[in-house]
């Protein structure tokens, strides 16, 4: 698993583990840490190695699961070229890699293929608004290529290819200080900061707890071999932006007030997966309710702050 150390990835290692695989975890810590992994590193079938994937990499294996890249605006924008050939050169090397040792090949693509989408929810089928020069077309170009790739390779080479398109995730392990909305509210409600909310905050998200979208990983893994997706993978349940920072407040018993700001540029107004391809090929659908999923989310980011002694005081 490439980007075996970041949020999704840690997850993804921890459940392929407890389902018997031997999983090599492969990240060169650009915003995963081995504090992600430190409790899966005892185990015999598990191993670390830094590396970066714009590098070839040699190893024998029977699956990729291709995750590295940094996810969120912050990370993604920070070192932009980076981010594009992290993208396509990691998977033009995942790829030989998957073609010289015949392994099924898992691409952890995005809903920002879409871009700032014209069509309300958004099916596999529409191809996307998407700016290719702006400042977040780094990691949504750099996707978008990514499984052009993926789909090459399946035509040209007959590579098992399995490709989706993540929407929106939360849940423990979530870095602190990326600026994904979830983390940021948690942060600033725990810390009785100001919750910041850019535009209206009347643009809608939709939100899927990691364990629901780590158990579409799985079966989309284990689909049948003509499935290649892409396949949405998110919670179709729409909420805005400001009714969820009410209810992190809520949750948390948050002083923080709600301040507003001018919204980023390219930033889409509204994003909704449509899951119904994923409902009657992996008959799946998440199950976990935001209020549920926020609940451990929340103690997490709890934990953490205590021990880097950012406790709040209520
Ligand atoms: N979390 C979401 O909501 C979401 C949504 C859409 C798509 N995704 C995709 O899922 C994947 C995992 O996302 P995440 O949320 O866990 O993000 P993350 O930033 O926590 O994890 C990405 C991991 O990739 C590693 N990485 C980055 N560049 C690398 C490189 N060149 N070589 C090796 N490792 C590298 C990072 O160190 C990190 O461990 C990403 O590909 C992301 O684009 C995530």
């Amino acid at each position: 698993m490439t980007g075996g150390a970041g949020f999704l990835g840690s997850h993804l290692c921890e459940r392929l583990l407890q389902t018997g695989y031997e999983v090599l975890c492969v990240d060169n810590f650009y915003t995963g840490t081995r504090e992600n992994v430190a409790h899966l590193l005892s185990s015999p079938h598990f191993e670390l190695m830094r590396h970066d994937v714009t590098m070839p990499l040699y190893v024998e294996v029977d699956e990729i699961f291709n995750l590295a890249c940094p996810a969120s605006p912050i990370h993604y924008q920070f070192d932009p070229v980076q981010t594009t050939k992290t993208s396509v050169h990691g998977a033009i090397n995942m790829l030989g890699l998957a073609k010289r040792v015949k392994a099924k090949f898992f691409q952890a693509s995005t809903s920002e293929v879409y871009g700032d989408p014209k069509i309300h929810p958004q099916p596999e089928s529409y191809w996307g608004h998407v700016n290719p020069n702006g400042l977040r077309a780094c990691y949504d170009e750099g996707k978008r290529c990514a499984e052009t790739l993926c789909f090459d390779y399946h035509r040209q080479h007959g590579l098992p290819i399995k490709v989706a398109r993540i929407f929106n995730t939360y849940g423990p392990r979530m870095h602190p200080n990326d600026g994904r909305v979830v983390s940021n509210f948690i942060v600033q409600a725990l810390t009785h900061k100001p919750i910041t909310l850019y535009g209206d905050g009347l643009q809608s998200r939709s939100f899927c707890y990691v364990d629901d979208l780590i158990d579409a990983f799985i079966l989309l893994m284990n689909s049948d071999e003509d499935f290649t997706g892409p396949v949405n993978t998110g919670n179709p349940g729409e909420f805005t932006i400001l009714a969820l920072a009410q209810k992190v407040i809520e949750m948390t018993g948050s002083k923080s007030e709600l301040v507003y700001q001018p919204l980023p540029a390219d930033d889409p107004l509204q994003r909704q997966p449509d899951i119904t391809l994923a409902r009657s090929k992996l008959d799946w659908e998440p199950t976990i309710t935001l209020e549920k999923g926020l609940e451990p989310t929340i103690a997490y980011f709890r934990q953490l702050l205590e021990t880097r002694g950012m406790t709040m005081h209520q």
